[in-house]
């Protein structure tokens, strides 16, 4: 059996490690070749495949990015795209089946592949949004949530100095997942996430409880929040210099808003990339270590268009339409929970 690994989409901490697990796995348990796609579905399409083998991985799981690079290439897309002409490669370089590693676009694309063309895959959940349903949580999301808090512990100390608010931006372009549990680890007073927009009166409302008590404000939010009657042209959301919409930089929409309102200087922090960069927490290598070993295990069951998940602390299998279906948000009572700590 041959097996061709791919990663797709943003980058994430752990990716190196699936690799690994489903190496390591796949060559002690089942004498399987491995070959990486060279930036996800751009290698498949244009055929960039590289071999892998056990020495390529030897201590790779505390390794952050991915040795194999990442794309947002389309696969259905392009002259060697769509199921025939992949089909036809595959069998060109004798590869019998796909794992693929990636968040909702990517495994959308395989779920395609699978469907409408036959083709052999069996999906990875990456994401560090925490964004996918049909897996409880996703490599690389724990990873964010530490740096996030270590940004939040850091943030306390300069903002007590100076009794100021700080405004820490975090990653979520949909969902607050990332927002919500540093926000609640590093003791925010306030957390505002996209499923519950919030008016800059009860921001500031919040704010001013903390200043009350001698406290120096701290509010963690996540880049996809919107201010409550705020319209996208009127928001942080502006084009960038590619005319691409501009994700981020809600942090220096509010903070100056805070600052206007309550008195109180405030600053604003964009963590960004410093979020997906570097190696992977333990939580995540295990993790990450065990979908790739389970997800060759899915590729010797023959279970075509599934998904390995993390359900419990056990590893299943779902169908990749299951994790593809919605996004996973932060629910109500989550949210409530959280809200109680916020004074
Ligand atoms: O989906 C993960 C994510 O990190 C989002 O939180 C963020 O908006 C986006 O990727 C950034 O993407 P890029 O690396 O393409 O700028």
């Amino acid at each position: 059996m041959k097996i061709g690994i791919l990663t797709s989409g943003g980058d994430c901490p752990g990716l190196n490690a699936v690799i690994r697990g489903a190496v390591l796995k796949g060559v002690i348990s089942h004498d399987t070749e491995f070959v990486g796609f060279r930036s996800g579905w751009r290698g498949v399409v244009e055929a960039d495949i590289m071999p892998i083998t056990r020495h390529d991985v030897r201590g790779l799981a505390k390794q952050g990015g991915t040795i194999l690079g990442s794309s947002r290439t389309n696969p259905f897309e392009g002259e060697g795209g769509g199921p025939e002409n992949i089909q036809r490669m595959l069998d060109e370089n004798g590869i019998d089946a796909i794992i693929a590693i990636g968040g909702e676009g990517t495994l959308t694309a395989a779920r395609r592949l699978h469907d409408e063309g036959g083709i052999n895959v069996v999906g990875v959940p990456k994401t560090i949004d925490n964004d996918l349903t049909a897996t409880d949580y996703s490599f690389g999301f724990d990873t964010a949530v530490e740096i996030a808090t270590e940004a939040i512990d850091r943030l306390r100390t300069t903002a007590d100095s100076h009794g100021r608010c700080m405004v820490l931006e975090v990653m979520g372009r949909h969902v607050g997942w990332i927002a919500l549990h540093s926000g609640m680890a590093g003791g925010a007073h306030a957390i505002l996430i996209p499923e519950q927009p919030q008016s800059i009166e009860q921001i500031c409302e919040w704010v001013e409880s903390v200043r009350e008590r001698g406290r120096a404000p701290l509010v963690v939010v996540a880049e996809g929040f919107t201010l409550e009657g705020m319209t996208e042209a009127h928001s942080h959301k502006g084009l960038d210099a590619f005319n691409r919409p501009r994700l981020g930089g809600i942090a220096e929409l509010l903070a100056p808003m805070i600052e206007e309102r309550t008195g109180i200087e405030s600053r604003a922090t964009v963590l960004g990339h410093i979020q997906r960069g570097g190696a992977p927490s333990a939580y995540d290598r295990v993790l990450a270590t065990r979908l790739g070993m389970a997800a060759v295990e899915a590729v010797y069951e023959r279970q075509w268009g599934s998904m390995v998940s993390l359900r419990g602390t056990e590893i299943k299998t779902v169908s990749i339409a299951e994790a593809t279906g919605g996004l996973n948000t932060v629910p109500q009572d989550r949210f409530d929970e959280a809200r109680i700590l916020f004074g």
